[in-house]
């Protein structure tokens, strides 16, 4: 597995001068992409690209607020490199200095020679990039990736600043309408929505120095010890624009977080020294898992019902690093001793990958009700519930986030669309390509199916370091199905 997750792909980092996009062109360059850094502080652009290096990296004066400028920086970079594959539209005000009277913003002192300049950077100027990167994909025929800096803000309220969350909240139906509309070129759109950095935007804002800021914000966040920082971000971004993410389509929000920086030469073990249970690991989405992190080194109990299929896989990962468990996951006094049984083999438990589902009780159904509302079977409902807990997975994930933070424990979920697994080839009756074809043309996101590996690589994300300040976050894997 290769270290550079960009190797050959050219990235344009808008407000790569500064803060967030500063750290994500890093760590691009160090995955091997070369990038444009666009920023309007040209000075510090340049630093920023002669320290990365003059042949992977240059600056270009542009300000996303004006159209001509925005279309010029794509062709420059298309003309320069011949192709453009991300676009990392990240550039962004808190409060705009341009012609204000110095409001805060709130509803009743919106000051809108403030309010119009503010959108013009984060919402015109965020939609003049996507539309600029995905003209240029297009027209090349490129599956690109685009990333778009949303913030907390544009899923909550504030007591001032209403024009910054009006923005962040623009931010989020742009990014909903593009996935939709791109998904036919192959062409992914996702935002990450960052809590407080304390990078020049928000020290400004403050009026303090980082720490200061960064001590201000403790103990608003729900993961014990942690400090987001830019590097936290520029991780998460780096997933949605590698391979890793090729069929996410995600409002990500990093909430949480801790201080250790990840090293690329980690990185191609990303769990070594863990040690995970992975539930419902004898097959399909489990088992993809299951090989998944053993490739990353962690060592794996797989704990399922399916004793003889669950051994083989064991087996063929190895004995060394992988042991096997029957646990029915509806009886709590065999889940505490699966858990019980991996502390005491392994000295320890890093990673509870919760997985095991059905989608159709076979138990109860003497009706063989397929579960219609009018024709509902509540003994088989019972059963699919004891496993599931369906819709109540999210309401668990993030009231469990917002208790287990005090510990340091991150709690996450993911949400795949249709993955022809046993579970579904099953309950279709159909083998996993009929399953496959029935459900193509479903997704936005053109000409790709969607596979174990997919759900397995965006769960390795959170269970890795590269998600570290990741935590109440729903991850949707589905190649744009939920584009509505
Ligand atoms: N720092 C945080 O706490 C935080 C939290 C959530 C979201 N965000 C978002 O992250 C993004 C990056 O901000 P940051 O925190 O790294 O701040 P920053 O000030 O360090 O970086 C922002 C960069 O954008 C550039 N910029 C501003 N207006 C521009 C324009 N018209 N054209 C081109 N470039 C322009 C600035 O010159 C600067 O280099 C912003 O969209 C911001 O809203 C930040």
């Amino acid at each position: 597995m290769s270290n550079k997750k960009l190797e050959g792909k050219v990235a344009i980092i808008t407000g790569g001068a500064s803060g967030i996009g500063k750290a994500t062109a890093c760590l691009f360059a160090e995955h091997g992409a070369r990038v444009l850094i666009a920023d309007i502080q040209d000075e510090l652009g340049q630093e920023v690209a002669a320290s990365i290096d003059s042949e992977k990296c240059s600056y270009f004066h542009c300000d996303v607020a004006d159209e001509e400028q925005v279309k010029a920086m794509v062709e420059w970079t298309v003309q320069k490199h011949g192709q453009l594959d991300i676009m990392f539209s990240n550039a962004g005000i808190i409060r705009a200095t341009k012609g204000t009277s110095g409001s805060t913003q709130s509803v009743l002192d919106l000051d809108f020679v403030a309010f119009d300049h503010l959108f013009a950077v984060n919402v015109r100027g965020m939609a003049a990039c996507v539309k600029h990167a995905a003209l240029a994909m297009v027209e090349r025929g490129v599956r690109g990736s685009i990333i778009c800096t949303a913030s907390v803000c544009a899923s909550s309220a504030g007591d001032h600043d209403a024009d910054y969350f009006m923005s962040k909240h623009a931010v989020l139906g742009l990014v909903r309408s593009a996935s939709k509309q791109l998904g036919q070129h192959g062409i992914r759109v996702n935002s990450i929505s960052p809590y407080v950095v304390a990078t020049p935007l928000m020290c400004n804002l403050m009026g303090k120095e980082a720490e200061e800021t960064e001590k201000f914000f403790e103990g608003l966040t729900k993961l014990k010890g942690v400090v987001v920082k830019e590097k936290h971000v520029a991780d998460a971004v780096l997933f949605l624009a590698s391979g890793d993410s090729e069929v996410t389509a995600s409002l990500f929000s990093i909430v949480c977080i801790a201080t250790q920086i990840i090293s690329i030469a980690r990185m191609s073990k990303k769990l070594e020294g863990k040690v995970a249970i992975i539930t419902g690991g004898a097959s399909g989405l489990g088992r993809a898992t299951a090989y998944l992190f053993a490739d990353h080194g962690a060592r794996i109990l797989i704990a399922d019902i399916q004793d003889e299929l669950g051994k083989q896989v064991a087996a063929s990962i190895g004995s060394q690093n992988c042991s096997y468990i029957h646990c029915d996951v509806t009886d709590e006094e065999q889940v505490k001793s699966m858990v019980e049984w991996t502390v005491q083999n392994y000295g320890q438990l890093d990673i509870m990958f919760s997985n095991a589902g059905i989608i159709r009780s076979n138990k109860s159904t003497a009706t063989n009700s397929d579960q219609n509302i009018l024709d509902l079977d509540l003994a088989a409902f019972d059963d699919l519930f004891a496993v599931n807990v369906r819709h109540a997975v999210l309401g668990l994930v993030r009231s469990a986030s917002k208790q287990l933070g005090a510990h340091g424990i991150r709690v996450n979920s993911v949400s795949p669309y249709v993955v022809a697994t046993p579970l579904l080839c099953t309950v279709s009756g159909w083998e996993a390509e009929a399953v496959e074809k029935f459900y193509a043309g479903r997704t936005k996101l053109k000409g790709v199916v969607l596979r174990e590996k997919h759900v397995a690589d965006a769960v390795l994300f959170l269970a890795s370091g590269d998600s570290e300040v990741v935590t109440g976050h729903d991850m949707v894997v589905n190649a744009g199905f939920l584009c509505k």
